[in-house]
């Protein structure tokens, strides 16, 4: 176990070697690397040509490979010949690897004594150290330090130490490759490889011009003692190499510094340039300035977690993943569902950003969930057009987003009828406006997408014969494994409270009287199914009808989820559920629901759900702890989300959804907070999980940073801020003065 900040993996094996490159992930928002090797492995070939269908995701089987690198530019899309577009994988730069004798370090083949990796997540920096026996008798220590600069978003910087216990010749090999795929497609159109041709100056550049047009410069400069470089070029990788003679009590020291730029920067630089502006910063100047600015982040977002080392971790975990993946200042792209760390989702935006990820920044980083709600607004023309290319007016936002906010899913079920996405964006602004205690938001900046929105949803209700009521018909809601469903309570709910909102704020937006009397009489008329004798909240009109899933008999191997094994119509005609639906909406709207009815759809939904999606064991827990007082089920639910990536689950990428569900699980959960879109008083209702001794958290709440600390029995707030707050624990109200702390009795 480690000291709660270290996810450590020691020793190989290529079996885990990708999800290690995913879970490793780098990054400074703007730039991020997965964290392969940097001596890479043989016979792993990075540009392999395969052929990627439209299919579920869940189920997708990729294909096999030891390593699988990534760097990638959020914003920076291809477009795919039948998957439409999708975040590109940039050229590899991390390439640095020691030689003896010709012989290469390299885990499989070398005679490795031992083998150790470490991501520091307090610093966001990644640590290895090798003991390699080589050929030629020496022994070499050769250590690897690198990170994503947080303090300047273009710079990746990396630092190799070599030791010896014998006098050797090491030579060093640094690589710049452009050769590889995204999701085994070539994106690249143009490709310019160039050095300077000088022995003594070791810079590489590649200019990539991908298929839509971005230009994407990456810049190598590595840093070491005096030595002659020697080429070798192609027209896609560059590999400068230099040899080093090493006494054994010597260290060689080799850092290389990298930035990377594109054409789609806001305040565009010239990487060589940027390298120049900081040769008189050492390595330490720029590990200083970089953990600096984590150092700040944490302090505003670390959860404490006292009684279980795996859990404090898995938190700490999902929170670097969150800080990482956020992209500072730039309204023009969101968090895609991997979490920039792979390419499974495509790099693409879901509702995962508003429903999953929202949450955590509104209420620690209000200036980042800003730029995350603005994202929407910022795309509004893509969803316009998104609208039209169906036949509706108004704005209609995409299942899965590109950074134009055009859709771009393949599969025409999710694409066609997944479409509380566009609702869960209303919801999303509202949480903005309430938690950031900004009500100009909904009649400034986004009334017009409040209008625009309701304009496609007034033209896709249907009014059926004989009803005097709307319907939305043709729908998925949260549960992807009911398609083409009728009157989806979730989707329903959101829906009527997107088209309440643009009744309330559309004056601002463009909205004529008539137009927000009509919105506000379609919100009311739009139906919650429920089945009063069993006191169940219905998932859609036409579950009931669905047959038995029989998983006894139908999910053989489970090990794996259930869509794979099983076929997808199987999953369509079956009550099978993927993920929380009914109970989702509970979670959003929990003063509509009585107690018994959210004890009853946990009752009957429960047996039916798979938890293929990441997404739903979090939403499980939550309610589970804070509504239900299912300790036992919260626990176990937790455990099903904060594990996925620590446990090898990261492949394809960071289950980012998943992350932030899990400091939902924590706030929400087990400290049991309400939302802001609820209550103006802090509220919370604190249930810890037996082995959780403390669990204490920064929150700014409604504008006035506090600090939550609960232990056994007892709960502090303690107001951080200027002006005096409300606060409710378990029941007990108080007013906590400006700079004052206030306990409360929690049994
Ligand atoms: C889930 C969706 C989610 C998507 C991206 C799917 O498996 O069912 O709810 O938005 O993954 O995370």
């Amino acid at each position: 176990m480690t000291d709660g900040w270290s996810i450590v993996e020691s020793g190989f094996d290529v079996e885990t070697n990708r999800a290690y490159e995913g879970l490793f992930t780098l990054g400074s928002g703007y730039l991020h690397v997965r964290g392969s090797l940097e001596e890479h492995l043989l016979q792993a070939p990075q540009n392999q040509e395969y052929v990627r269908m439209p299919a579920n995701v869940t189920a997708e089987v990729f294909p096999d490979n030891k390593a699988k690198w990534g760097t990638y530019v959020p914003g920076v899309f291809g477009r795919h010949p039948w998957l439409n577009s999708e975040m590109v994988n940039l050229p590899w730069f991390l390439g640095l690897a020691p030689y003896v004798n010709g012989g290469k370090l390299d885990l499989e083949v070398a005679n490795v004594r031992d083998h150790r990796r470490e991501l520091d997540l307090r610093a966001a920096v990644l640590r290895r150290s090798v003991t390699w026996d080589t050929a030629a008798g020496a022994i070499l220590h050769v250590t690897y330090e690198w990170f994503v600069s947080a303090a300047r978003k273009h710079l990746c910087v990396q630092r190799m130490v070599v030791r010896t216990d014998r006098d050797v010749t090491v030579s060093v090999a640094s690589l710049l490759d452009t050769d590889v795929r995204t999701n085994g497609h070539e994106h690249f159109t143009k490709v310019g490889m160039s050095h300077t041709g000088d022995p003594e100056r070791p810079d590489l550049q590649a200019v990539v011009t991908t298929d839509t047009g971005d230009t994407v410069t990456v810049f190598s400069r590595v840093l070491a003692p005096q030595a002659t470089w020697e080429l070798d070029a192609g027209s896609r990788a560059g590999t400068l190499t230099g040899a080093f003679d090493l006494l054994p009590g010597q260290s060689l020291v080799v850092e290389k510094r990298t930035a990377v730029t594109t054409s789609r920067d806001l305040a565009p630089v010239e990487p060589s340039a940027l390298l120049d502006s900081l040769s008189d910063l050492t390595y330490d100047d720029l590990l200083a300035e970089h953990t600096a600015v984590w150092a700040s982040r944490w302090d505003a977002a670390d959860v404490v977690i006292e009684g279980d080392a795996r859990s404090q971790l898995a938190m700490r975990c999902s929170i670097y993943h969150l800080l990482r993946c956020h992209v500072p200042d730039d309204p023009r792209v969101a968090i895609d569902a991997k979490g920039a760390a792979g390419e499974a989702y495509f790099g693409r935006y879901f509702w995962d950003t508003e429903m999953n990820l929202l949450p955590f920044f509104l209420y620690t980083h209000p200036d980042k969930a800003r730029t995350l709600a603005d994202f929407r607004i910022e795309t509004l023309d893509g969803a316009r057009q998104n609208a039209r290319g169906y036949g509706y007016p108004g704005a209609r936002y995409a299942w899965e987003s590109d950074a134009r906010g055009i859709e771009s899913c393949a599969s025409w079920q999710y694409r066609d009828h997944e479409i509380h996405v566009t609702a869960d964006i209303a919801y999303a602004l509202a949480h903005y406006a309430r938690a950031t205690v900004d009500p100009a938001y909904l009649d400034g900046p986004a009334a017009e997408l409040l209008v625009e929105t309701a304009r496609y949803w007034m033209a896709r209700l249907s009014w059926r014969k004989g009803e005097d009521h709307p319907s939305l018909l043709g729908v998925m809601g949260p549960d992807e494994y009911c398609p083409i469903s009728h009157n989806n309570s979730y989707t329903n709910r959101l829906v009527a409270h997107a088209l309440k909102l643009a009744s309330e704020h559309g004056q601002h937006g463009g909205a004529s009287d008539e137009e927000r009397t009509a919105f506000a009489k379609a919100a009311a008329g739009l139906p919650i199914l429920r089945d009063p004798a069993r006191k169940l909240v219905l998932q859609c009109e036409d579950f009931e009808l669905l047959a038995e899933p029989d998983f006894d008999r139908t999910w053989t191997d489970r090990s794996k989820g259930y869509a794979n094994n099983v076929s997808q119509e199987r999953l369509y005609r079956t009550k099978a559920l993927k993920q929380a639906d009914v109970l989702m909406l509970m979670m959003l709207f929990p003063q509509e629901f009585s107690d018994e009815e959210v004890a009853a759809a946990w009752e009957y939904y429960l047996p039916y759900t798979t938890h293929d999606s990441s997404l739903s064991p979090g939403v499980h827990a939550i309610l589970a702890a804070r509504r239900l007082g299912k300790t036992d089920e919260a626990w176990a639910f937790w455990q099903d989300s904060a594990f996925m990536d620590l446990d090898g689950g990261a492949e394809q990428g960071i289950h980012i959804a998943g992350c932030g569900n899990n400091w939902q699980v924590a706030v929400f959960g087990f400290a049991g907070m309400s939302s802001a879109m609820h209550t103006d008083t802090l509220t919370l209702k604190p249930h810890l999980p037996p082995a959780w001794e403390r669990l204490a958290f920064p929150i700014i709440w409604r504008g006035t940073p506090v600090y939550v600390d609960i232990v056994k029995g007892k709960a502090r707030i303690t107001n951080r801020g200027t002006a005096a707050i409300d606060a409710s624990v378990a029941g007990e109200r108080k007013t906590v003065p400006a700079g004052e702390t206030a306990e409360f009795e929690t049994r």
